[in-house]
């Protein structure tokens, strides 16, 4: 069943809402599906999460298992932030360089993990698939792999002699590493990986827990086939975003000034 017309109340939601169009008013004038479905549905959900008394279940799609209103959790109400909170809460993330030695829980990562799923992704494809250290050693080795790689490449001659003495300026001591990476075939592997590495910063951020793009380490993971095998990067896949993860040491009180926002407006 798509629509329960008990329940219905005929908003309009699932029919506007809808990305491709592709649930229309029948001759009853409740919604629904068209049989275009089967091919073009995204099964972004939206119809099902916008009914507001659960009148629409998505059926199963040759791609994706029915989706019922009982799967979507529901908004909360008292857990909305105020745009003071929100802006607050956006602007204070900073960049992270020094970390506490300590470690995450692999719990608290899946949960960032997690979170990162619901960024934008072009067709709702959701294409980034993470690799993430659970162990400090195996993050500083793939610092090695990097500098080995900026060495061979005779580029950043001070991370070199930095590393030699000690300092990381790669992951910064950050006890692990999270790396997306997607197809290059997709629509848009690299804005998707970015957006869920912003969703993974953001989600870290709500936790306490420090995190810092890795761009060293990203561009040595689309060049370095010694590092790409270690990742296990699968071929014709891009490396498209990295972020340090760990405690921070220090906390900022205070928000850096940034540039005002470039705007031309067109009237
Ligand atoms: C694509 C990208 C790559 C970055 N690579 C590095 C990096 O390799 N090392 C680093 O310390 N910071 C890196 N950063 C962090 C930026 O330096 C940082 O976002 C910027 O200075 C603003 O500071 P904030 O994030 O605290 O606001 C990167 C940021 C982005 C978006």
């Amino acid at each position: 069943m798509f629509v329960d017309k008990e329940k219905c109340k005929q908003c309009g939601g699932c029919y506007s809402e809808c990305p491709y169009q592709l649930i229309v008013e029948g001759k009853d004038e409740f919604p629904k599906l068209r049989l275009a479905a089967k091919k073009t549905c995204i099964a972004c959900g939206h119809c099902v999460a916008i009914c507001p008394v659960q009148a629409l279940t998505l059926p199963e799609m040759p791609v994706t298992p029915e989706l019922t209103p009982e799967q979507c959790d529901k908004v909360a109400r008292d857990l909305r932030v105020s745009p003071e909170q929100a802006d607050q809460f956006l602007m204070s993330r900073r960049s992270i360089r020094t970390y506490k030695d300590k470690l995450i829980p692999r719990e608290t990562i899946e949960e960032l993990l997690s979170v990162a799923t619901f960024a934008p992704s072009a067709k709702n494809g959701q294409p980034a698939q993470w690799i993430v250290t659970s162990n400090p050693e195996v993050t500083q080795e793939l610092v090695g792999h990097t500098v080995h790689y900026m060495a061979i490449n005779n580029v950043f001659p001070g991370v070199i002699k930095n590393w030699k003495k000690g300092i990381d300026m790669i992951l910064h001591g950050a006890p692990h590493v999270a790396i997306a990476h997607a197809s290059e075939d997709g629509f848009h592997p690299a804005e998707d990986c970015s957006l869920a590495a912003a969703y993974l910063e953001l989600a870290a951020h709500a936790r306490g827990i420090g995190a810092c793009w890795a761009g060293f380490l990203m561009e040595a993971a689309e060049g370095c086939r010694d590092l790409r095998d270690r990742l296990q990067i699968p071929e014709g896949h891009g490396v498209y975003a990295a972020l340090m993860l760990g405690y921070p040491k220090y906390r900022y009180p205070r928000i850096p000034r940034r540039w005002d926002a470039k705007v031309r407006w067109l009237d």
